[in-house]
């Protein structure tokens, strides 16, 4: 059958829901400094961070992912969501997904359930996974969790990746509405670059390690990054990317009123801003407190922001994320009225 080219456009994505959480225990530069050739100087000039907050042992992904996926449903209030996205790199294993275990300890059993991976990237594909899905009507609310406990995977001697990541959940609410309305996210630019799998990998738990009959090795069993490497591509694709979604939107980089990329590295934030020509001010930044989260680190930077009254109604949003993948991602969008403002607690002091 031809498509109808009239008709009230598809539905989109609106943001109604925010919130954010980390683990309470707290490890500092200076304790990580003891059992690491390292020092509190190296790790906040090279990086930007201060702390990060890290699981106990026994606590998983989806025990973040709950906790975030709570407070975010208690933020947008209305009715339950009918699907559950979680975005993760540290799955609580391979088999289920996470997603279903999350749905179904908060209450939602029966919500479709699945994991998005993209490695940091994961919660803007997840954003734009769960938009396709509400312009297609296949989901009219969803809950998209961006949850990681990279403690589980890096090597704790690693000095150059310990001292970047930090465990944490972050988590929106997403309803169907109009694509002209404050909150609608939107347009979106995603792409990836498989020639480059290895500049951040864990070689061994899937079915390519599996396949051969060699026990893995310690450094196959754990999280490896050649950092110098990421970081050049880290800068240029995504600057790349968000003139794409810029341009989409027709958007320039003035009227961008708050940034919120991946937290990856505060010289790779401020390199990033500094290409797209927006002040640095402009930029949220939370990795200070919280480190590198993975997939939780967008809604936990833009979950601190609006927790700390940045954001105002109609403000104009550019998230954008790279990743393991190789892959990035970027979409913008415009801060909700004040009637769908969600409002998260603040995650750190
Ligand atoms: O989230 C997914 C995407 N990830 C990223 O975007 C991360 C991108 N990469 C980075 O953020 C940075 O590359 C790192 C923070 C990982 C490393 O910073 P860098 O400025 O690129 O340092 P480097 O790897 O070039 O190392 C410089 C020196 C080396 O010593 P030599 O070879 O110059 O003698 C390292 O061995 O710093 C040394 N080094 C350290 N020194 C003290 C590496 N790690 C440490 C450390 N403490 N923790």
């Amino acid at each position: 059958m031809p498509r109808s080219t009239s008709g009230p456009p598809a539905p989109a994505a609106v943001l109604c829901g925010l919130a954010g959480w980390v683990p309470p225990r707290v490890v500092t530069n200076d304790e990580l400094a003891k059992r690491l050739d390292t020092d509190d100087a190296w790790i906040r000039t090279r990086t930007g961070i201060r702390r990060r907050h890290v699981a106990e042992p026994g606590q998983a992904t989806s025990d973040l992912a709950v906790e975030a996926g709570r407070r975010a449903l208690d933020s947008a209030g209305g009715p339950p969501p009918d699907t559950v996205v979680v975005t993760t790199t540290t799955p609580d294993r391979p088999c289920p997904a996470t997603a279903p275990v999350v749905a179904a300890r908060l209450g939602l059993t029966g919500a479709a359930a699945f994991d998005v991976g993209a490695v940091c990237t994961g919660f803007v594909y997840g954003l734009a996974t769960a938009a396709g899905l509400i312009a297609a009507g296949a989901a009219r609310r969803v809950l998209l969790v961006g949850a990681d406990t990279y403690s589980t995977i890096v090597d704790p001697l690693d000095r150059t990746n310990a001292i970047i990541f930090g465990d944490g959940a972050g988590a929106v609410v997403l309803r169907a509405g109009d694509p002209d309305e404050p909150g609608a996210v939107g347009p979106f630019d995603l792409g990836s670059d498989g020639t480059h799998e290895d500049l951040i990998t864990v070689a061994a738990g899937g079915s390519r390690q599996r396949s051969t009959t060699a026990e893995p090795t310690h450094a196959e069993r754990h999280f490896a990054m050649r950092g110098r490497e990421v970081y050049r591509h880290a800068v240029t694709r995504t600057a790349a990317s968000a003139r794409t979604v810029l341009s989409a939107a027709g958007w320039q980089p003035g009227d961008v009123d708050h940034f919120v990329p991946h937290q990856a590295n505060l010289r790779i934030l401020h390199s990033v801003a500094d290409d797209l020509g927006l002040p640095r001010e402009r930029c949220a930044s939370h990795l200070e407190t919280v480190g590198n989260t993975g997939a939780a680190s967008i809604p936990l930077a833009l979950a601190d922001a609006v927790a700390r009254r940045r954001v105002a109604p109609g403000d104009r949003l550019l998230l954008t994320a790279f990743g393991g993948g190789l892959t990035w991602g970027s979409c913008v969008l415009t801060w909700p009225s004040p009637a769908d403002t969600p409002r998260p607690e603040r995650i750190t002091p």
